[in-house]
């Protein structure tokens, strides 16, 4: 322990001298913030809990990201120096559109209240243990097709050719690029993020190649605006078995597990009999899910629920992930002794790319907005 730290004061205390004679912007020479409100110790405890309940599945015990769906970090140093509250509470209040991180506030359906959400937050902050940094919101001014190339060449393989997100974050996300200012993304160019893939870009490219960078990802966003759903009912047990009076599917599953989506589409078509698990946090489900499916989050209570679930119909689980969270489930009710039991393959998302009928929610004060804008 003694020698890392050791180490670790030789390098900053490096850095620091180049610094003086450079004049290269390092991580110290930004202005330092005072620290977000301590949480007290029931805020804490209670955050923790929300923690392993909620985000663990993807993004690991310990905060270390990559448990599942390639989630990223949530203790990495430069997300907390620069992001706090905006990149961290509005990924986790409002989800990012098309990734399969969902949102978790209560007014889009999910099972956090705002206390709750900012809780989780500040208490994430103080478990990273780093000082934050204030950035400024202006724009970072670059040359955006120096920024393609530079892209192309250095960051599709991770990110995709179209910033969709391969091992490593959607960049071109709506949502993302709404969340997070020029200097948060220009911050993580610069600084990567510690203990990931991510490298740190200061390093092999000069500034103004990283603000060319920052602005090309930023001319890839077109607008986005948080959608207010009209939140439906949740189905009341007496709707969950569907066709009651079909008979069971006969699904041939692979390494007895998994149902291909058309199958199971063939399956709903011809009006068998069974039950459909939507395994995501509620608001997705709010927003889209395959007709007649009930919201069972993979956080639910699973010893409550069985009272409510025949175990004489066949029941099958999705999740967007493509599989973690509906995986996740469907052990759950193994274990419970629910054998008549299957996961959908591709996930909604890989249904839905399929072309596959979906149910959308209303959202609250717009026509339906099919030819976009
Ligand atoms: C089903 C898997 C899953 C669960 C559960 C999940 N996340 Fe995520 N999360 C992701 C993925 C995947 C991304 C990256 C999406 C992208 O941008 O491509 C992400 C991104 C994030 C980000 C943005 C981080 C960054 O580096 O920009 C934050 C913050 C976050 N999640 C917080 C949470 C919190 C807090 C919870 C629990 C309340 C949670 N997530 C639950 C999958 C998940
Ligand atoms: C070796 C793979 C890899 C390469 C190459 C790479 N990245 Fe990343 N990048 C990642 C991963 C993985 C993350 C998420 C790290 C985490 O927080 O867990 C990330 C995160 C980011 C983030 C933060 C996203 C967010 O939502 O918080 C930005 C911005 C980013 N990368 C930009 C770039 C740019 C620009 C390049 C090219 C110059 C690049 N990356 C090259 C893997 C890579």
């Amino acid at each position: 322990m003694p020698l890392r730290a050791h180490r670790k004061s030789l390098i900053i205390g490096a850095a620091t001298m180049l610094a003086l004679f450079t004049g290269t912007a390092f991580a110290a020479d930004y202005e330092k913030m005072r620290p977000p409100r301590k949480l007290t110790k029931a805020q804490s405890e209670r955050a923790a809990e929300n923690y392993q309940k909620y985000c663990s599945l993807c993004h690991g015990v310990n905060r270390e990201g990559y448990a599942n769906d390639h989630a990223p970090s949530l203790r990495s140093q430069s997300l907390f120096e620069s992001g706090v509250p905006h990149a961290v509470l509005r990924p986790l209040s409002y989800g990012r559109e098309g990734t399969a991180m969902g949102g978790y506030l209560d007014e889009v359906g999910g099972p956090l209240t705002l206390d709750e959400t900012w809780d989780l937050t500040y208490w994430l902050f103080w478990q990273a243990g780093v000082d934050r940094v204030r950035l400024s919101t202006n724009p970072v001014e670059g040359d955006v097709d120096r920024g393609r190339l530079l892209y192309a060449e250095n960051c599709a393989t991770c990110h995709g050719e179209n910033g969709e997100g391969v091992d490593a974050p959607a960049l071109g996300n709506q949502s993302a690029l709404a969340h997070n200012t020029d200097e948060v993304i220009r911050y993580a160019i610069r600084h990567g993020r510690q203990g990931t893939p991510m490298p740190a870009w200061e390093d092999k490219l000069p500034s103004d190649d990283i603000d060319a960078l920052t602005a090309f990802l930023r001319s890839k966003a077109s607008g986005w605006t948080q959608q207010k759903p009209v939140l439906k009912a949740m189905p009341t047990p007496d709707q969950y078995v569907l066709n009651a009076d079909g008979e069971n599917p006969d699904f041939d599953l692979r390494d007895g597990r998994y149902v291909m989506a058309k199958d199971l589409l063939a399956a709903m078509e011809s009006g068998k009999r069974m039950v459909l698990l939507d395994t995501r946090v509620t608001s997705v489900w709010q927003r889209v899910h395959l007709e007649g499916s009930i919201p069972i989050p993979y956080y639910t209570d699973f010893d409550e629920l069985t009272a409510e679930l025949p175990k004489d119909v066949m029941i099958i689980a999705y999740c967007s992930c493509p599989r973690a969270a509906a995986d996740s489930v469907i052990n759950k009710l193994r274990r419970r002794g629910y054998t008549n039991t299957a996961v959908m393959y591709e996930g909604i998302f890989g249904w839905m790319n399929m072309g596959y009928p979906v149910m959308r929610g209303e959202i609250a004060g717009m026509a339906d907005s099919g030819s976009g804008h």
